[in-house]
């Protein structure tokens, strides 16, 4: 292929990301914004592979036959449970190959020959600040990853004065930075040594990180893998990668400020780490405490037959019970009663950002139904049923009254405000903040035991 075909792909893949990215953004479009994305992503391997500089189609095959065969693998198996531990790996992959591009830049002699020394400065930059971002980007994705897959506890690590083993961690990086422009017989080893820096540095920032604030990680690191992607971009000097690396880096900068818009935090606190400790002012955390109402699917039904207006709250639980069939089901059941019946979705419900919009999507429940935080938290006062489906730290009435949980601050659904809740959950046990919830002693709350895709089968046969 010669240079100008490579540019014009190169410009179809740019505006097949731009509008993949606008078609992600709804639900309705979403569909359509993943084909533009793969059908981008296939136009850029193509011409990638086509190029001239690419000759050593034997190593490329070794490299990309066993990662599409994995890739399709995992990607059909896994289930949408494991979807964020999933993409918290995929985003380590990204920062490993920019720290393997710059590694293999620096090792290549080749790489500054006939460069001004002006070029070689910036090429010297591209490839230290890609190493960095790549190396945090990747330490920081393999603890999310263990974070969420529960091969690591989700409670934040607080070393003392952390906030200053960061910084000096970030000023000596960029000593060493300096070091690795000026002195060309040692770089790479002041190369290698800022990269396990910052490692150690990607480690610590999402160690201190915890539960609840755990879905902000997962869109700063996403954010972190672009701007990976980008720096790996500069330094094979590929135009397209740039694009996508900033696409990605900025897309998830911004739902990163969303998340944490949602979740009533500042995103500097997030990245520092420290919440999901303790309130932080040392005072003990209340144990709920008090009698529970318990209901059978028998008396769960009847509740929802005698309403006019049902509000259903999904959460993880629904994802793990696979129930979002079944409530697409009574949903349609009800409706078909003359039953207003509406869904709340919390931002950071599930294990995803969307998380609960996609499982709804799946099972085809109409889009007008499904209302946000804010446009439907003034309407549980004139609900009759609030049906919690597998839901917990997102209904936690501790959150606006208990100034000392963990999760203080973060608005939440105000469930409680409506005439009945029942809460389908397996125990009593707490999600994944790990924190106790009031609601489920209120009078007007009755727990229906059990897994939720039981449960919801019962009630669809009583219905
Ligand atoms: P959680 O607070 O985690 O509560 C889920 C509840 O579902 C659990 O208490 C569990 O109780 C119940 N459950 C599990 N399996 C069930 C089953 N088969 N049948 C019935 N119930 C089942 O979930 P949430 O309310 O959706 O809140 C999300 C939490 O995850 C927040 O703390 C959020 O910060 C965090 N988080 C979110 C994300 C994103 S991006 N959304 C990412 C990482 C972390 P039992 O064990 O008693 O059944």
């Amino acid at each position: 292929m010669s240079q100008s075909e490579i540019t014009i792909c190169y410009i179809i893949g740019a505006v097949l990301f731009i509008l993949s990215l606008g078609g992600l953004s709804k639900q309705e479009t979403a569909s359509r914004g993943n084909w533009y994305g793969i059908i981008g992503m296939l136009l850029a391997l193509v011409a990638v592979t086509a190029s001239e500089e690419v000759n050593a189609y034997g190593l490329l095959a070794i490299a990309l036959v066993p990662a599409l065969i994995i890739g399709w693998t995992l990607a059909r198996k896994v289930q949408m449970t494991g979807m964020p531990q999933l993409v918290a790996i995929l985003h380590s992959f990204v920062g490993l190959a920019a720290v393997l591009v710059g590694l293999g830049l620096q090792l290549d002699p080749h790489s500054v020959a006939g460069l001004t020394p002006i070029e070689t400065l910036i090429h010297e930059i591209e490839v230290f600040v890609g190493v960095c971002i790549g190396s945090i980007t990747f330490t920081g994705s393999v603890i999310a990853y263990a974070k969420l897959d529960g091969k690591m506890s989700g409670k934040p690590l607080i070393l003392p004065a952390r906030h200053v083993l960061n910084l000096i961690a970030f000023i000596v990086t960029i000593w060493l930075g300096y070091q690795f422009m000026g002195h060309h017989e040692q770089s790479f080893m002041y190369l290698l040594i800022a990269m396990v820096l910052t490692g150690i540095l990607g480690i610590h920032l999402v160690m201190a990180i915890g539960g609840a604030d755990m879905p902000v990680v997962v869109s700063m690191l996403n954010s972190y893998s672009g701007w990976a992607a980008a720096a790996a971009g500069f330094m094979l000097g590929n135009d397209l990668l740039i694009i996508v690396g900033a696409l990605v880096g900025s897309s998830g900068a911004i739902l990163s400020l969303f998340m944490c818009r949602g979740m009533n935090r500042s995103l500097p606190s997030v990245i520092l780490g420290g919440f999901g400790t303790d309130g932080g002012g040392g005072e003990t955390v209340e144990t709920p405490e008090g009698e529970v109402t318990a209901v059978e699917s028998e008396g769960a039904t009847e509740l929802l037959k005698n309403a006019k207006r049902v509000i259903i709250v999904p959460g993880y639980g629904m994802a793990v019970a696979q129930a979002q069939h079944t409530i697409a089901k009574i949903t349609k059941q009800l409706r078909g009663d003359g039953k207003e019946v509406l869904f709340a979705i919390h931002p950071v419900a599930g294990r995803l950002p969307g998380h609960m919009n996609v499982l709804l999507a799946e099972a085809n429940i109409p889009y007008d139904i499904v209302l946000e935080l804010d446009d439907i938290n003034h309407m549980f006062s004139d609900t009759d049923v609030v049906l919690v489906i597998g839901a917990n730290d997102i209904v936690n009435p501790s959150a606006l009254n208990d100034p000392n949980s963990p999760i203080a601050g973060m608005p939440v659904l105000e469930v409680w405000d409506a005439r009945n809740v029942i809460v389908m959950k397996r125990s009593m046990g707490a999600g994944y903040a790990g924190v106790g919830n009031p609601l489920f002693f209120h009078d007007n709350t009755s727990m229906l035991f059990g897994d939720a895709g039981e449960n919801v089968d019962a009630i669809l046969a009583h219905l």
